[in-house]
């Protein structure tokens, strides 16, 4: 059955977990409630180093696989940078995504600053998923990845965003990198739910890029990462063996053949 949001409101727990194509999102879909196509796509699926060059349109082609092969979780399509730089620019490019893709959201970065685009974007009937804390699309201006809320300031600055993401519209609220007593503090001050990733353990779901989560990106782990398979490992031994079975002849075998 489709998660809509008023099911969404209803859980206690909120689990989230990002996909790019049709296969994983089929596999995640039965078990998860919500799917970002992240445009974390952009480092895990391209190998870039960053999500800066990720574009709307490809964006736009991981959503629509990923649309094709869940059918029950609720799915969220990050606006990549630069497509929503002004408020006008957000509204064409959502609307694309709603027009080319079934996802049920969309999502971006920012906090007070990105309040008027968030709201124009709901009163236009696109819901919005806000995005908080440490902010990936940033990590170029601000030099790297910085954990935020580490002190009065940021504290301060991240309850704001957060106050001014809601009351924008907003249906639900990413708070990424961001100490566990501010995300806290953030998740009893608003009335959406909050999902965490790297934010710990008192927001209302938690976030993981699947290929961090399921061992497939080796080459580095962050602290708030749990790896809960080795995929990379258990991929590389499986396709060793059909080199070998190949090598020494055994595959195909007689009932492979025609
Ligand atoms: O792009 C992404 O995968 C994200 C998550 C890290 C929340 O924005």
């Amino acid at each position: 059955m489709k998660k809509t949001l008023n099911f969404l409101y209803k859980k206690e727990k909120l689990t989230m977990i990002t996909a790019y194509d049709a296969l994983f999102a089929k596999i995640f879909d039965e078990i998860v409630d919500i799917i970002l196509v992240g445009d974390s796509l952009n480092m895990s699926f391209l190998g870039e180093k960053d999500t800066i060059n990720a574009t709307i349109d490809q964006m736009i082609y991981h959503t629509r696989a990923v649309c094709n092969g869940a059918k029950n979780a609720y799915i969220v399509c990050d606006m990549p940078f630069g497509s929503y730089s002004t408020k006008e620019l957000a509204l064409e490019n959502a609307i694309k995504i709603y027009k080319e893709t079934k996802a049920d959201a969309v999502k971006l970065e920012g906090g007070v600053e990105k309040a008027d685009t968030i709201k124009l974007l709901t009163d236009n009937a696109i819901a919005v998923v806000g995005h908080i804390g440490l902010m990936p699309q940033f990590s170029r201006s601000e030099g790297g990845y910085k954990v935020k809320g580490k002190d009065e300031i940021s504290r301060q600055k991240l309850l704001e965003d957060a106050k001014a993401v809601e009351e924008a519209g907003a249906v639900m609220l990413v708070i990424e990198g961001v100490k566990e007593d501010v995300a806290r503090e953030i998740t009893e001050s608003v009335n959406i739910p909050t999902i965490g990733i790297g934010a710990g353990r008192y927001t209302t779901g938690q976030v993981l890029v699947w290929s961090d989560m399921l061992g497939f990106f080796e080459e580095f782990k962050p602290k708030f990462v749990r790896r809960y398979l080795n995929g990379a490992e258990i991929i590389r031994s499986a396709v060793r063996k059909y080199v070998d079975d190949v090598n020494c002849g055994k595959f195909p075998g007689e009932d492979e053949i025609y």
